[in-house]
């Protein structure tokens, strides 16, 4: 295979025609699952001012210290690639005056994101996520509602081994008295942590129980565990939502240990895991974000979401039982012999694709012999051959590439339209047939 000379960045990866089918199944499923709980779609900027993503984000967390794409504009403004969706939706809500919309609020959103991080299989510096926020409750119930949408769209693309880990991070107010233990705690370990940990130690302990390196995970078996530091509000929220869980029979695990790597989050936080795909197995992560909306200036309005990444769930779907959508074939191929029935298969292709299927004829220049060849190449399911004869007769042969049969139409106004019935009555056999196998 011939090299470019220059490569695509490394942690981005091109989509070809051979996997885009696969995409496009994942992202229908995504769409329609959203659409069916009543989400709507919104879309915004690739890039957003730095203050948005350090502000809600938060300064301390390895997207903003380690992982953005910042420039510097010509003037003097900064912005960065956005590294995530919903810090973008927060501000569009917020500047585009729908919080004084009807409550909730449901948006979905697929986009690409980009965070500079080392890239492995299911880890890219461009990625993609499907994420769905709801503004606007407090309600347990939406959590609930959150959740069970998140489990429907795994289950719709086929990815059924997957794990859903729950936890409650709690408020401000019961967070500042865990975090003073856990900060303890962490203390009499300062010449076993890690770097990385000692410096969380002050900025961001939470994050030591999320540490991969042995040694940290060990001495985080020990420590302190946020549930049993939650306020009444808090832990009767949680409890709500287990219930609503419990009855709407969905499994889940409560794991204290989920911190998440963003710094919005409040209460419930939550995370699909699927085993059988590696390191990066998280395929989905989640929570509310009670006070995002006020801290980007807006009225104080509770909130919650997740975001699920594509390329996981795609590696996920391979593994698991989806059925990925066949791209589709060209119906009719229209070959030529001479200039003037060149012009003949351009005008029968446009009135063919004018109806909604799709016609190919030569653009190359081919002898007969090749077109033909092209016409196996893209499995055309019908082929012509058009000849000044056949243009003087007014009468062509349609032969349909599978069985063979041949049925003759009128090159005129009515081609499109017949060939049409002859296709349609192809494709409805063709599917009886099968049926009865
Ligand atoms: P997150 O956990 O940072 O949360 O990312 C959500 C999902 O994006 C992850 O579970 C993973 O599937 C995928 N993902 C993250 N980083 C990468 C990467 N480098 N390569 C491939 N996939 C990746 C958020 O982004 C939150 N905004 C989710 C959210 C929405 N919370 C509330 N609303």
């Amino acid at each position: 295979m011939a090299e470019p000379s220059i490569k695509r960045p490394k942690g981005t990866q091109d989509i070809t025609p051979k996997e885009v089918n696969k995409w496009q199944t994942v992202e229908v499923a995504c769409k329609t699952t959203a659409e069916d709980y009543g989400f709507s779609e919104i879309r915004t900027p690739t890039f957003e001012d730095t203050k948005l993503f350090v502000r809600s984000v938060g300064d301390a967390t390895d997207v903003v210290q380690k992982e953005m794409y910042t420039v510097t504009s010509k003037g003097d403004s900064e912005f960065t690639l956005k590294p995530e969706g919903t810090a973008g939706v927060i501000r569009a809500v917020i500047e585009n005056g729908m919080l004084n919309e009807a409550f909730p609020q449901k948006l979905f959103y697929l986009t690409q994101c980009f965070r500079h991080e080392k890239p492995q299989a299911g880890r890219l510096r461009e990625f993609h996520q499907f994420g769905c926020e709801i503004i606007g409750t407090k309600s347990p119930a939406a959590d609930a509602d959150l959740i069970m949408l998140a489990a429907d769209v795994l289950e719709r693309i086929g990815i059924v081994e997957t794990k859903l880990n729950i936890n409650s991070i709690g408020c401000p107010n019961c967070r500042a008295e865990y975090i003073k233990a856990l900060r303890e705690y962490f203390s009499q370990y300062t010449d076993t942590l890690c770097e990385t940990c000692i410096s969380r130690l002050e900025k961001n302990p939470m994050r030591i129980l999320d540490c991969k390196s042995p040694i940290c995970s060990e001495v985080a078996k020990n420590a302190p565990v946020i549930l049993d530091y939650l306020c009444d509000e808090c832990k009767e929220h949680f409890d709500a939502l287990k219930g609503i869980l419990d009855a709407m029979e969905i499994e889940y695990r409560v794991n204290p240990r989920i911190v998440r790597g963003l710094d919005y989050y409040t209460k419930t936080v939550f995370e699909f895991i699927c085993d059988n795909i590696g390191a990066q197995a998280t395929v989905c992560g989640g929570g509310r974000y009670d006070g995002l909306i006020r801290e980007l200036g807006g009225a104080d309005t509770p909130a919650l979401g997740f975001a699920m990444g594509i390329e996981r769930l795609l590696i996920a779907a391979k593994r698991g039982r989806a059925e990925f959508i066949d791209r589709a074939s060209c119906d009719i191929y229209l070959a030529s012999i001479g200039q003037d029935a060149l012009l003949k298969t351009a005008q029968l292709a446009r009135s063919v694709r004018d109806i909604g299927f799709i016609a190919e004829y030569d653009i190359v220049g081919r002898s007969l012999n090749a077109q033909m060849k092209y016409a196996n190449k893209i499995k055309a399911k019908f082929s012509a051959v058009i000849g000044d004869d056949d243009i003087k007769k007014g009468i062509i042969k349609v032969k349909n590439m599978e069985t063979g049969k041949i049925d003759n139409l009128r090159l005129d106004d009515s081609f499109a339209e017949k060939f049409g019935d002859i296709l349609t009555d192809y494709i409805l056999n063709d599917d009886l047939d099968f049926d009865c196998l």
